[in-house]
């Protein structure tokens, strides 16, 4: 049985990450760690928790031996538009942090390391529709810079220094747990909860700005096939595409309006999250996943949408 150590797991993904890996691997087998105070009932109040700051080498490195940890879940990361503002603290936790934890993972025998890039690791000479899997990569953020040498650090420690390191670039994420962020794709949350509880929108991406994009269980999904997937199949490491679905703000408006008719969407651009989102993919080739650990997403727009609405007007008593 494996004894993992899932850092960031208060935010976006380890608030849905951690409660599928409890029932996999069992409660006591999966240790949270968190960085803020404000940690959810569902991650504080159910199973180890303990406090990490990435970089903090020393405290990962304590926690990896009180718990025995072989297996490590990298979530904690500054998103692409707060690291542009914040680009020195992005290079402390993105860059530094992420050494950190391979480091110490080498040195206290961890044997698997999950790591998430991102569509951000792309750039404006990455072919937009249908991006390959290995292609060129010449992301103009600071954020994406970090997903690239994430994924090459991955792949090197990878190959050098005996840590299976694995991850997947993953579209922009879209889940109801926790709320939005400081990422380029979170409008495609914020949406929701402004269309449920004040049945308008603004914005801050164009309206024909396409994106790809995935729903939470998909992504949870890929995250646990790739880190149970057999080893001697993966010739890539940490950086397989992964697509599901490719909307614009204007189709999403769409589908929201459909269920919720009274829903209206405005725009006020903002120049920042525009020009990242316009050197982002517009959709991904992930054959490559396909072919090496059997990836395939189960949720399009209208189920996710459906989904969304269902799970947020509960959480919201609406
Ligand atoms: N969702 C992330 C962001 O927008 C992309 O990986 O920053």
């Amino acid at each position: 049985m494996k004894k993992i150590l899932v850092i960031g797991a208060g935010g976006q993904i380890g608030s849905d990450l951690v409660p599928v890996l409890q029932k996999t691997f069992g409660f006591n087998n999966v240790i949270s760690a968190g960085y803020q105070n404000d940690l959810p009932d569902h991650i504080l109040n159910k199973g180890p928790y303990t406090y990490i700051d990435i970089r903090n080498k020393k405290q990962i490195e304590e926690n990896i031996q009180k718990y025995n940890i072989d297996t490590i879940f990298n979530l904690a990361s500054i998103l692409s538009a707060l690291a542009e503002k914040e680009y020195l603290l992005s290079y402390e936790v993105n860059f530094t942090g992420l050494i950190n934890i391979l480091e110490a993972s080498k040195s206290n025998n961890v044997k698997q390391v999950m790591l998430v890039s991102s569509i951000a690791a792309f750039g404006s000479y990455t072919p937009k529709e249908m991006t390959p899997n290995d292609t060129i990569q010449n992301p103009n953020t600071i954020y994406g810079i970090s997903k690239v040498f994430t994924e090459l650090i991955g792949n090197y420690y990878s190959d050098k220094k005996g840590i299976d390191v694995r991850g997947i670039r993953l579209p922009g994420v879209i889940s109801w747990k926790r709320e939005p962020t400081a990422g380029t794709t979170d409008y495609a949350v914020d949406i929701f909860y402004k269309a449920i509880l004040e049945k308008e929108y603004t914005c801050f991406l164009d309206k024909n700005t396409k994106l790809p994009m995935i729903y939470m269980p998909d992504a949870i999904n890929a995250l646990v096939n790739l880190l149970n997937a057999e080893k001697s199949q993966l010739k890539h490491k940490v950086d397989f595409n992964i697509n599901s679905m490719s909307f614009t703000p204007k189709e999403l408006a769409k589908s929201i309006k459909e269920r919720i008719p009274d829903f209206k969407m405005l725009y006020k651009i903002d120049p920042l999250r525009q020009s990242i989102a316009d050197s982002w993919p517009n959709s991904l080739d992930d054959n490559i996943a396909k072919e090496e650990w059997n990836w395939k997403a189960k949720y399009n727009i209208n189920q996710m949408v459906d989904d969304m609405l269902y799970n947020l007007k509960l959480k919201l008593n609406k």
